[in-house]
């Protein structure tokens, strides 16, 4: 972490020869080459350049930048997808759950899905109303439930249960307050989301959700909780979706029990809950558009679709990286180049501490210097772009073609990293946790103060 000047002088900086050789590891993937040209001249779409060298010049590096412009955006545009239906999008908390980030989709009309006591805290200390929130989470503990089922008067909109035994505590938690919980069943429908494993949630070997006799059984005894009332279904097959069909599988699935579960319960259900799950554009992958997605909604559970009781239940979407991804990057600066027999490193100071994603997930973030790009694009060496934390897997990008013109002190935008960046931050090899900034209308703002010292060991005791 650097506060201010270059960390390096020119003086004791020699850039690398190109190497275009054997010695370079060959390209991991397609998306790689795409990268080559993505770093040098895909600039920052929706941040100026201007701002971000300001940021941080007045606030050191590693800080992550948010523009409130692209948030905003994205958050309409998926409202306008479904502008005939009717529906609520809560956000997914776990993606970025920075107060002032909140604050900006609740005022825009979103509610929170949260999945800890510590995101409903936050949800709360945002300005959430209990209606605002919706509670996912396969390990919600008993003090979980009784916080959720005591915010306001009424408590939470929905609980999304995941296991029977959660079903039991609910109840009698809720009976012991004298409160009926609402409800959603976590459906597993046993599909591919055919995504990463880690973020895979619909297979039947995943622990989210239960599998449809499961719910049907729960349904059949519902009598039996007194404390619950069954309002709604919900599924969340997997993050970072590509394709449309797993969705389009899940939501047939979803509706057929949906179907079962109106001739079984007491009541009609009153809302399905889509959970999240559409993927964005990191590199050169080409997600399905927010219209498409919409379309399928609608085709599912639009306007005309009505259920058996010739009623259209409302639809919840719980979008985390759809909303905050692309509108989110991470200032880093570089320290020092590094060449050893096989292999070129660009060492920053952005660690995978600070983004996780590449060591957890293999994701591929473009890395842009923000300097004027003509003079840094004539000569490119491939490297591995690595921070500082004592970890091989401590990568932000690998095989990446870099100019060999940076030097210490160069900042370069990380892209695409509003959501699982920040909130998957850690203080791994005692680093302090990076700084928050938002950007809006060309001015920007610090949202959270970069961890000092003192923070490290705040909760110690000697
Ligand atoms: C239950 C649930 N809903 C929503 C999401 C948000 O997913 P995404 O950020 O891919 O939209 C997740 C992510 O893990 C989740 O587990």
């Amino acid at each position: 972490m650097r506060r201010e000047g270059p960390a390096t002088s020119s003086g004791s900086y020699s850039p690398p020869v190109p190497e275009r050789d054997a010695n370079a590891q060959p390209l991991s993937h397609d998306s790689e080459k795409t990268m080559r040209q993505k770093s040098l001249s895909a600039g920052t779409p929706g941040f100026s350049s201007q701002v971000l060298k300001q940021i941080a010049q007045d606030l050191g590096t590693p800080t992550y930048v948010y523009s409130a412009t692209l948030l905003k955006k994205n958050y309409r545009e998926l409202v306008r997808g479904l502008k005939d239906v009717d529906h609520r999008i809560f956000f997914a908390m776990k993606a970025n759950s920075n107060l002032s980030i909140l604050k900006l989709f609740l005022k825009l009309g979103a509610g929170m899905d949260i999945v800890s006591g510590g995101e409903l805290f936050r949800a709360q200390q945002a300005g959430a109303l209990p209606r605002d929130v919706v509670f996912s989470g396969v390990g919600k503990t008993p003090e979980e439930l009784a916080d959720a089922l005591q915010f306001g008067k009424e408590g939470i909109y929905a609980f999304n249960v995941e296991s029977e035994e959660e079903l039991r505590l609910l109840n009698s938690i809720a009976c012991r307050l004298g409160q009926i919980a609402p409800v959603s069943f976590r459906f597993n429908p046993d599909v591919d989301a055919k995504t990463h494993p880690y973020i895979s949630t619909g297979l039947k070997f995943n622990k989210f959700g239960m599998h449809r006799a499961k719910v049907l059984e729960l349904a059949r005894g519902i009598h039996k909780f007194p404390g619950i009332r069954v309002q709604g279904v919900s599924i969340h097959i997997g993050s970072q979706l590509l394709s449309l069909a797993p969705l389009e599988n899940a939501f047939q699935r979803v509706k057929d029990l949906i179907g079962e579960l109106d001739e079984l319960l007491p009541e009609p259900l009153t809302h399905v809950d889509l959970g999240g799950g559409l993927g964005i554009c990191y590199s050169d992958e080409v997600a399905p558009s927010v219209a498409s997605y919409c379309g399928l909604i609608r085709q599912f559970f639009g306007p005309n679709r009505v259920n058996e009781k010739g009623r259209a239940l409302k639809v919840m979407l719980e979008p985390g990286r759809l909303l905050a991804g692309n509108a989110g990057l991470l200032l880093s600066q570089v320290l020092y180049w590094k060449k050893s027999e096989r292999k070129h490193f660009l060492i920053i100071d952005a660690a995978m501490n600070d983004l996780i994603r590449p060591a957890l997930y293999h994701s591929i973030h473009a890395v842009v210097p923000i300097k004027r790009l003509s003079a840094l694009a004539n000569q490119t060496v491939r490297c591995d772009i690595v921070g500082p934390v004592c970890e091989t897997g401590d990568f932000i990008a690998r095989n990446r073609m870099m100019s060999t013109r940076l030097k210490g002190g160069d900042i370069l935008a990380i892209l695409s990293t509003g959501a699982y960046g920040f909130t998957m931050a850690s203080n791994y090899n005692s680093r302090p946790r990076a700084a928050e900034v938002l950007v809006s209308g060309g001015q920007y703002s610090v949202i959270r103060n970069r961890e000092s010292l003192a923070d490290l060991i705040r909760n110690e005791l000697i």
